[in-house]
């Protein structure tokens, strides 16, 4: 896959810059106000009684702050955090062995969590339920099976959709909570406390335009921000001035909403290909040539929050937005032919 410079998923170069730059405490983690604000009063109620924490689960396209809410969790309560993902548990075995590891009241973080495979989930639901673990010991027919105690943790699961979940994992959750685009001003600040950390050097106006084009996506912002860091150290004075911001946001290919090559296309491929739409995902996806999941689960929301794509039960309509956007005009029913430039 070629590297984006917007893409809201981790890529190798995010590892570092993730952690170095994550908020470690909830008063550090900007927006997501009413969010923050409830796990603050939950998390203080746990830590009054001595308990662990409800089981929480967090989902929201990638980039938005899921697994750093993990972290600053385990940090608000003053316990470790564990952190593995649904793929990487392949057998209930390896599940068995993180959870009797863990200590009271520690945080097991699961990323990707609707990727479990039956047999780890199955497991997950008596620890989760009763923190018991069922192990089957033998074979055949002397086989039994022993329950075992685990500690009272607190699970925090990750995903990019609900909906992916089947709901008996869903229900176990006390705790749900979908995480929002975050807004201009929100995204200015996590831009120049980053900066701050960073030590780059950027100013109020410059740090706007990268809000502004950073896709509602902490990731994004301050990726995009070191990214215009290097255009500044190479071309501008070292600071990131509106100017610099804007040429090199148009250099990496990021529009002023935020859009990349992949959005465009997407939308370029509705318009030109379908009239517009409706038209379905599947084909969509195979006209752009990216996997259909991740166009529903990080191109479209992002489309969607900006009113440029409608889902419809027929499937996915342009908006006259997403025309006026990408500089088509809109055929209007008996216009179009007045306008034939062809004709
Ligand atoms: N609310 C926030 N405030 C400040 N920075 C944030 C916030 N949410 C995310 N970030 C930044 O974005 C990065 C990516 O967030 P992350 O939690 O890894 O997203 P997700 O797990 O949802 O994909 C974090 O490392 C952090 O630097
Ligand atoms: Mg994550």
């Amino acid at each position: 896959m070629e590297d984006r410079v917007i893409s809201p998923e981790a890529g190798v170069e995010d590892i570092g810059l993730d952690v170095s730059l994550r908020p470690l405490s909830l008063d550090e983690f900007v927006g997501q106000r009413r969010l923050v604000e409830n796990l603050r009063v939950f998390i203080e109620a746990a830590r009054a009684r001595g308990e662990s924490l409800d089981h929480c689960l967090f989902y929201g396209p990638p980039g938005l702050g899921k697994t750093t809410l993990a972290h600053v969790i385990a940090k608000e309560l003053g316990v470790q955090v564990r952190g593995t993902s649904g793929p990487a548990l392949e057998r209930a075995g390896d599940l068995a062995a993180i959870l009797t590891n863990l200590e009271d009241r520690d945080v097991l973080f699961i990323d990707e969590i609707h990727r479990l495979n039956p047999s780890v989930e199955e497991t997950l639901y008596p620890a989760m339920e009763d923190f018991q673990l069922d192990l089957v010991i033998g074979q055949g027919a002397g086989a039994r099976t022993v329950k075992l105690d685990l500690p009272h943790f607190t699970l925090v699961g990750a995903t990019t959709r609900t909906g992916l979940l089947t709901s008996p994992l869903r229900d176990r959750f006390g705790i749900t909570a979908r995480l929002h685009f975050y807004d201009r001003e929100e995204l200015l600040e996590i831009i120049l406390r980053s900066a701050n950390l960073l030590g780059i050097e950027v100013s109020p106006s410059g740090a706007e335009e990268i809000a502004r084009r950073a896709r509602g996506t902490p990731r994004v912002a301050n990726r995009l921000l070191k990214r215009v860091r290097d255009f500044a150290q190479v071309e501008g004075q070292g600071v990131i001035t509106q100017r610099v911001a804007k040429e090199a946001l148009d250099r990496l290919d990021v529009d002023d909403m935020g859009l990349e090559t992949m959005d465009r296309m997407i939308l370029k491929a509705i318009i030109e290909r379908f009239d517009g739409g409706p038209v379905g995902v599947e084909t969509i996806s195979a006209v752009v040539n990216e996997q259909k999941d991740t166009i529903e689960e990080v191109y479209e929301p992002y489309l969607m929050q900006c009113g440029l794509i409608r889902r419809t039960p027929r499937g996915r309509v342009a908006t006259a937005r997403a025309y006026r956007h990408l500089g088509f005009s809109r055929p209007e029913v008996g216009q179009s032919r007045l306008f034939d430039e062809e004709g």
